[in-house]
């Protein structure tokens, strides 16, 4: 069986790291790169070769390809050139992107997304959007850290004591426990905010104050991950992050609800309020934005407050993201492929949940 890997255009990761490349090999595919795949993740062809790989053009790839592993698009007209049953897969932000699910419902091929996989014990190893949320969490801190104008562990000098950086993180979820953790690595102090209470013990092991709005809605069947909360929550929520984030130097926000805006969490008031040399990293903004100024994909200065929209910061981290990627795809495959593709398991909450197109049901009919 061939895997085909072809070279994202829009993002600098790469579908598979050379050494993940030579476990596919090893366990006996042939693997065709296209050139110049992994160069924005710093892998070069060599590499890839060096593994057991073959350098090829995308026309090749697209119409030999048993599987084709894609980062987060694939054109229309890609789709149009593959063998046919080849499987597609890729991270295709399909809950914030609704027009997307639609178009790929009717494609004849089976295009699987991984930003779909349940949070379920299974299927953690293939969870793409933990693995990157963490990287993306420790670089907001190092990426806030870089832009702040002070310091960020206490340091007693002749010339007097400097105080501890004030960190507070809004939202406690992948990302937040990792900003938190690397915040506290640097020595600061860290306060914390998450409407789900599940969180507040993790928040406190890793030394940071968990802060408590009462009265927040959970539900346990959202998966582990947050719901909108009621008008009057919002309200009293947003008046205590004002009161902490007017004293804090670097605020770092993460809440998001899935296929949802993002709440918004900072008004104005707020950034208004905050001292000249702070910063936020709001890593909401593609999806709205947890504060009310800032600019997706942006860094912006509002009064001497650095704000910086970034949703994507694993972006930073290429080389580290696509290794993290291409081994939760690997394991995605493996699970899925266990029998060989006549034997996939498509009644599989992990299938039924990433299987985008309506091939689905079809083989779901057919497989019963
Ligand atoms: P996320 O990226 O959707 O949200 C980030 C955080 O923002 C969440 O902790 C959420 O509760 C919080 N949030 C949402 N609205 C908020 C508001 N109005 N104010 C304050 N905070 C708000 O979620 P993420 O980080 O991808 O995962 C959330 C949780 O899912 C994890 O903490 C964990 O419990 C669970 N999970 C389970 C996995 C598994 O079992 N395999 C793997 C990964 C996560």
């Amino acid at each position: 069986m061939q895997i085909g890997v072809l070279k994202s255009q829009n993002t600098p990761l790469v579908p598979m790291a050379p050494s993940v490349a030579a476990k596919y090999i090893k366990d006996g595919y042939t693997v065709v790169v296209e050139k110049g795949a992994g160069e924005n993740s710093y892998f070069g062809d060599a590499q890839f070769e060096a593994a057991g790989a073959t350098i090829a053009n995308k026309a090749d790839i697209l119409s030999q390809s048993d599987i084709l592993l894609v980062d987060t698009e694939i054109s229309k007209e890609d789709l149009g050139k593959l063998k046919q049953d080849a499987l597609v897969i890729g991270k295709f932000n399909i809950l914030s992107n609704p027009a997307l699910a639609d178009e790929f419902k009717e494609e004849k091929n089976p295009i699987y997304s991984l930003d779909l996989v349940p949070r379920s014990s299974i299927a953690q190893s293939m969870d793409v959007l933990s693995s990157l949320a963490s990287l993306a969490g420790y670089y907001a801190v190092v990426n806030s850290a870089a832009n702040f104008s002070g310091y960020f562990p206490m340091m007693t000098t002749a010339a007097g004591t400097v105080p501890p950086a004030k960190v507070l993180i809004l939202g406690a979820g992948v990302a937040g426990l990792q900003a938190i953790a690397t915040a506290r690595r640097l020595g600061a102090s860290v306060e914390a905010f998450d409407v789900r209470s599940a969180v507040k013990e993790e928040v406190q092991s890793l030394g940071a104050k968990f802060v408590e709005v009462p009265g927040a809605k959970e539900d346990a069947g959202a998966g582990g991950y947050a719901v909108t909360q009621t008008e009057e929550y919002i309200q009293k929520q947003k008046e205590l992050i004002h009161e902490k984030a007017s004293k804090a130097d670097i605020v770092i926000t993460t809440a998001n609800i899935p296929g949802r805006k993002a709440p918004l969490l900072i008004e104005q008031r707020t950034v208004e309020a905050m001292q000249a040399g702070s910063v936020i990293v709001d890593m909401a903004s593609a999806s709205g934005g947890n504060c009310a100024l800032s600019e997706d994909e942006k860094t912006i200065d509002v009064g001497g407050v650095t704000i910086i929209g970034d949703s994507r910061l694993h972006h930073s981290l290429p080389k580290e993201a696509s290794r993290l990627y291409s081994t939760n795809l690997y394991n995605f495959i493996k699970f899925i492929l266990k029998e060989g593709v006549e034997g996939i398991p498509y009644e599989h909450e992990i299938v039924q949940k990433t299987l985008v197109t309506k091939s689905n049901q079809k083989s779901t009919e057919t497989a019963e």
